[in-house]
């Protein structure tokens, strides 16, 4: 085991950390599926600090930290003193002081996690720092598919998009190497960060021939609020390349799982049939994203 009290990244853990993460997860499922109740945090208080918005991470921590036992501060930026000027260091050490155990943080910047973790006593929980990582999103994207395909060991799963900006690719790739899986990064060359074959992946532009040998797909979000960057012509252009639309997905074999992180751009780069069709696994990963978070709550607060 390297991985210590905060969970900060992917990269630098083992695959026994992974494991452990993801054995940890299972048995939050089972207990809730069986109707049993694990409070290992009653009496503890869980901080979510969110400097930037969230659906899906926000409240699964909150879900998974109460269904623990913990209490939770939910604090977002908006509405805070930071309006009148105070910095990031002291709104963390003030909240420390009140004794959290752990702290979930999200943060536009990339270090955002890693420099409060310096700072505070708490144990520090990244929930996606600007383009850097994005692990509880990798750890329930790895849960997800070993449930549907059974291993990742020698599995092929190709991930789409703006890998460039994407801190959920960057998780992804360093765990689902991790546990075995062959990763394939495929987009735009406008959305491939240079020397990102060190991550150990294998870099691909045309998605129609990736698809037949796929046992997964990861449609990202494309950041619409980038266009003006230039990086694609239009959200049309990009979707008659890179969009998995009901043709494109009849590629796939029959097992093969489609997975998306969530915000979707619908008829960008996923198809509403597409979304909601029988392969996809979107809402296996948000319904697992709370076993999985419980798993991270309860092993960074002991
Ligand atoms: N996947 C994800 O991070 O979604 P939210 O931005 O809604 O938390």
């Amino acid at each position: 085991m390297s991985a210590g009290r905060h969970l900060l990244q992917i990269r630098g853990l083992d695959r026994a950390d992974v494991e452990s993460f993801l054995e940890l997860a299972e048995a939050h499922k089972r207990a809730h599926l069986e109707g049993r109740t694990l409070q290992p945090l009653r009496r503890r208080v869980v901080a979510n600090l969110f400097f930037e918005d969230s659906t899906r991470t926000r409240s699964s921590f909150e879900i998974a930290a109460r269904s623990l036992g913990a209490d939770v501060l939910n604090w977002t930026a908006r509405g805070s003193s930071m309006a009148k000027g105070e910095t990031l260091l002291d709104t963390v050490r003030n909240i420390d002081a009140m004794g959290p155990s752990v702290m979930v943080i999200r943060h536009s910047s990339s270090g955002a996690a890693a420099l409060v973790s310096r700072h505070v006593r708490a144990s520090v929980v990244n929930a996606g720092d600007g383009t850097h990582e994005h692990p509880s999103q990798a750890l329930l994207d790895a849960f997800t598919l070993r449930e549907k395909l059974g291993t990742l060991e020698g599995k092929r799963v190709v991930i789409v998009g703006d890998i460039l900006h994407s801190r959920v690719a960057r998780s992804n790739a360093h765990c689902l190497r991790l546990l075995g899986a062959q990763v394939v990064l495929c987009g735009p060359l406008t959305m491939m960060p240079r020397g990102i074959e060190a991550l150990g992946a294998e870099v691909a532009h045309d998605l129609d021939a990736l698809l037949p040998d796929a046992d997964a797909v990861m449609m990202l979000r494309i950041q619409l609020e980038r266009q003006q960057a230039g990086l694609f012509p239009s959200p049309r252009e990009y979707a008659r390349l890179y969009g998995l639309n009901a043709h494109r997905a009849a590629r796939l074999q029959k097992h093969a799982v489609i997975l998306h992180p969530g915000p979707m751009n619908r008829g960008v780069e996923i198809a509403n049939d597409v979304a909601d069709g029988l392969q996809s696994a979107i809402l296996d990963q948000v319904q697992n994203g709370v076993f999985v978070r419980r798993a991270i709550l309860e092993r960074c607060a002991a």
